[in-house]
């Protein structure tokens, strides 16, 4: 995104010119980013060749998950909706792993008949309820185990999945026991350690803890696992101060693992594949005078956008005309919403806005609509994809009738 003759420009079109034509708010994303965060990924773990599955909750629009497998991905999903809809984007089923610490019966069963790569299991009682359930249709089923390295992976509590007190995996102890028992059983073939230690992770080094405590762990299972899958987690550059994980020292790690280990890798990117990608074109409605402060009222809420009220994520926001004039007051971006928490972000030095001024909120292409909600009964917005000079419209706009 850039600003041209001092008006933002998302991929070559006009902000205003698709507020004006699609009507605020608007999720707009842009192909072309998408296809370079997938070549960056496939550059740096070049020499893994890694199978990638992308962690289909960051964005679960059918439209970009048929973007996605053009790109040869295949998908780690955690729900039958999700794999569903990973099926339905034409997503091949033996590139299609399923996470997650409570697949019902139900869940498990069609995952089994649609013959996709891994089961993931994140527990005793998994593990036995996916036996039982390949012992009844006479079947032998390929699963996982997912370990819980108790790794702190450095980045906000609230997403981080590696730590003991997690309710992720099953930690070293009970992996190799589990190990024992699944690699004896007739129904089950086990093919595959994961791990996943959280989301949004700038830091190598927690990859790097998480590399040593599986390569030990394996060594105490003396089992020959065909796929390590390394989850997702990498994170992005949401304050655009360059701040970035490390991918070569991180791939470098893991050629070092490979070395000892001989087997394929798997990764569940979500966010670095498509977060980026994403902008909220928003307007403000009201301007209003506070304490200390003035609320920018946005047509925008925490139903559309729900990061800054559940995690305390910060999203840029720009204006669409560069004025160069600063406010005297410091901004906070609120939506209608009746909640305190629907906030988006307090700045000291905003540019001066107007009333009907647009608005981008930026980085919002994963766990945007994903998250988003019908919550005080708003309809949720449109979503459209630029791909080049075009503008494919992926989601029309709720219509309130609907929720009526
Ligand atoms: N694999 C597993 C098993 C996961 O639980 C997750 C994310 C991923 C892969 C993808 O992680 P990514 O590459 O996107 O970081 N709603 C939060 C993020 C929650 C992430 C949950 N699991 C947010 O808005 O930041």
């Amino acid at each position: 995104m850039i600003y041209k003759k001092n008006k933002l420009i998302f991929d070559n079109f006009d902000i205003r010119y698709l507020g004006k034509k699609f009507k605020t708010p608007i999720y707009c994303y842009s192909l072309k980013t998408i296809k370079n965060n997938i070549l960056n990924l496939k550059k740096n773990f070049k020499k893994i060749k890694p199978l990638f599955c992308y962690a289909v909750k960051a964005n679960a629009n059918l439209a970009i998950l048929k973007e996605l497998k053009n790109n040869d991905l295949g998908a780690d999903v955690v729900s039958q909706g999700e794999l569903m809809k990973a099926l339905k984007a034409g997503i091949n089923p033996k590139k299609i792993v399923f996470s997650g610490v409570g697949k019902t019966e139900g869940e498990i069963e069609y995952a089994i008949l649609k013959n996709i790569l891994l089961i993931n299991a994140e527990s005793k009682s998994e593990i036995l309820t996916i036996e039982k359930i390949a012992k009844s249709k006479k079947k032998k089923i390929d699963i996982g185990i997912r370990l819980n390295p108790n790794t702190d992976a450095q980045t906000l509590s609230q997403i981080s999945t590696g730590k003991k007190e997690n309710k992720f995996g099953v930690d070293e102890k009970t992996f190799i026991k589990l190990v024992n028992y699944a690699k004896n059983s007739k129904n089950l073939n086990l093919k595959c350690l994961s791990v996943h230690i959280g989301s949004q992770i700038l830091n190598y080094k927690p990859y790097k803890n998480m590399l040593s405590v599986v390569n030990r762990t394996i060594k105490k299972t003396n089992y020959k696992f065909e796929y390590v899958d390394l989850g997702g987690g990498i994170g992005i550059d949401y304050s655009h101060r360059n701040l970035k994980l490390n991918l070569k020292k991180y791939s470098l790690s893991i050629d070092k693992f490979l070395k000892k280990n001989n087997c394929k890798i798997i990764f569940e990117p979500g966010r670095s594949i498509v977060g980026d990608s994403g902008i909220l074109i928003t307007k403000v409605i009201y301007i209003k005078e506070g304490y200390k402060k003035d609320f920018i009222i946005l047509d925008a809420a925490m139903n559309d956008l729900m990061r800054p009220a559940l995690y305390g994520a910060e999203h840029k926001v720009m204006p669409y005309i560069k004025t160069g004039r600063l406010s005297k007051k410091t901004y906070e971006f609120v939506g209608p919403i009746c909640e305190s928490t629907d906030r988006f972000s307090t700045v000291k030095k905003f540019q001066k806005l107007n009333e009907k001024d647009f608005l981008v909120i930026c980085d919002v292409g994963a766990y945007g609509t994903s998250l988003a909600s019908n919550y005080n009964l708003r309809a949720k917005p449109i979503e459209i994809l630029i791909k080049g000079s075009k503008i494919q419209v992926i989601n029309k706009r709720q219509k309130i009738s609907e929720l009526i």
